[in-house]
């Protein structure tokens, strides 16, 4: 008998002594959620991957997204909400509504929450940026706001967090890549402040993973020259003893690009460290019509489209350590892209109506399929 049976057992042995209590007068507790059987949340369950969405909580007032958001996912990111824009706009004013609201949606569909994200160098309050600018702050005041935006923010959320995406997109997207020397947190407080980081989070919050996310730390920039840069930075983080537990490969891709066949390989190699991985933002983004009807314009994009998807999750599936599969967002209504990338769309799983396009179904078959021989995952 495997552990997950013996687990399965164990919570089903469970569930009848929860009955007979019940039975014997004491209030019934609240159901447990149960997605639908073709459900990609479902499907994935027996190899214990996770699927995941960035999600935006004030959106969960919408019957249709809010019902596609419980049943097909597993695990949800707030797509901004636990940013530090979001959560400190007024120094010394915390604003937890966004990420609060997530965290009981998820508890009540059954799902793990990825914090994201606690150093990155965009979506920084304003106050902070102009003061830093202005020379108010000065850099030793910066990292001890930063101390303390980590410690409050890890602290808020304690116990409720999965995975968090602790630092965010240092690496440089040249050949040879490195740190980035001009990235607004290191030109200020060094390249130190990265291991500062994670040792404050694991400080508030020893259960969480730890993760380090960036794009195209997979091989999706041809060369692997990224990769290589975040493998041995991690390689050292590990030798110094950073508290860091896995890393994370945003994975917005684009078909005019083609797939990245190194990406198993790559995330082999992090998991080969001792680390998790997982896929953090999923997309796969191609050119469209327009940003309202998406509809792309080269037929073969809809073909591509799905296939990168796919493969991008079978590369996740083959890697016992990639513990969740996220994308960011799951319809092309609500899809970032069409705001960033001039021109493109169709990126998500769901068309502009919310309806699920061939990226989902292509999913939902491999998922059914690697039910019955994709390894499980460990650990998790
Ligand atoms: C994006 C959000 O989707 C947008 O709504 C926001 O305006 C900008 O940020 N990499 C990340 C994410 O790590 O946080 C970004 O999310 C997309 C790129």
């Amino acid at each position: 008998m495997n552990v997950r049976r013996l687990v399965t057992f164990g919570i089903a042995g469970l569930a009848t002594i929860v009955a007979i209590g019940t039975a014997a007068g004491a209030a019934p507790g609240p159901a447990k959620f149960q997605p639908p059987a073709d459900s990609l949340r479902a499907l994935a369950a027996p190899t214990g991957l996770r699927i995941g969405s960035a999600i935006d909580p004030f959106d969960l007032n919408t019957p249709n997204y809010t019902q596609v958001a419980g049943d097909q996912f597993s695990t949800v990111t707030p797509e901004n909400e636990m940013k530090w824009q979001v959560v400190e706009p007024t120094q010394g004013t915390y604003d937890w509504s966004g990420g609060d609201r997530l965290v009981a949606f998820a508890k009540a569909h059954g799902q793990l929450v990825r914090g994201h994200t606690l150093l990155w160098h965009n979506q920084l309050p304003n106050w902070l940026t102009t003061g830093v600018a202005n020379g108010t702050i000065d850099n030793t005041q910066l990292l001890a706001l930063l101390h303390k935006h980590v410690t409050d923010e890890v602290t808020h959320f304690k116990g409720k967090i999965w995975q968090w995406d602790v630092a965010n997109e240092f690496f440089t997207d040249s050949n040879p890549s490195g740190i980035n020397p001009n990235n607004f947190w290191i030109t200020h407080l060094g390249t130190g402040v990265i291991a500062d980081a994670f040792r404050w989070a694991h400080a508030a919050d020893p259960n969480a993973l730890l993760f380090y996310n960036d794009y195209n730390i997979a091989g999706e920039d041809g060369t692997n020259a990224k990769s290589d840069a975040v493998y041995a930075w991690v390689q050292q983080m590990l030798a110094d003893g950073v508290p860091i537990n896995g890393i994370g490969d945003q994975g917005h891709l684009d078909t005019q690009y083609g797939f990245p066949t190194a990406m198993q390989s790559d995330l082999q190699r992090y998991a080969d460290l001792g680390l998790k991985v997982a896929i953090t933002e999923a997309d796969v983004r191609t050119f469209v019509n327009n940003a309202t009807e998406q509809v792309p314009t080269d037929h073969l994009a809809t073909f591509a489209q799905p296939y990168e998807f796919l493969k991008m999750m079978q590369a996740c599936l083959a890697v016992r350590a990639c513990i969740s599969f996220t994308v960011w967002g799951y319809g092309d209504a609500d899809s970032w892209i069409p705001g960033f990338f001039t021109g493109e769309g169709y990126a998500t799983l769901y068309d502009v109506n919310l309806a699920p396009k061939a990226a989902y179904f292509d999913l939902q078959q491999d998922l059914q399929i690697a039910a019955h021989g994709a390894p499980e995952r460990t650990g998790s």
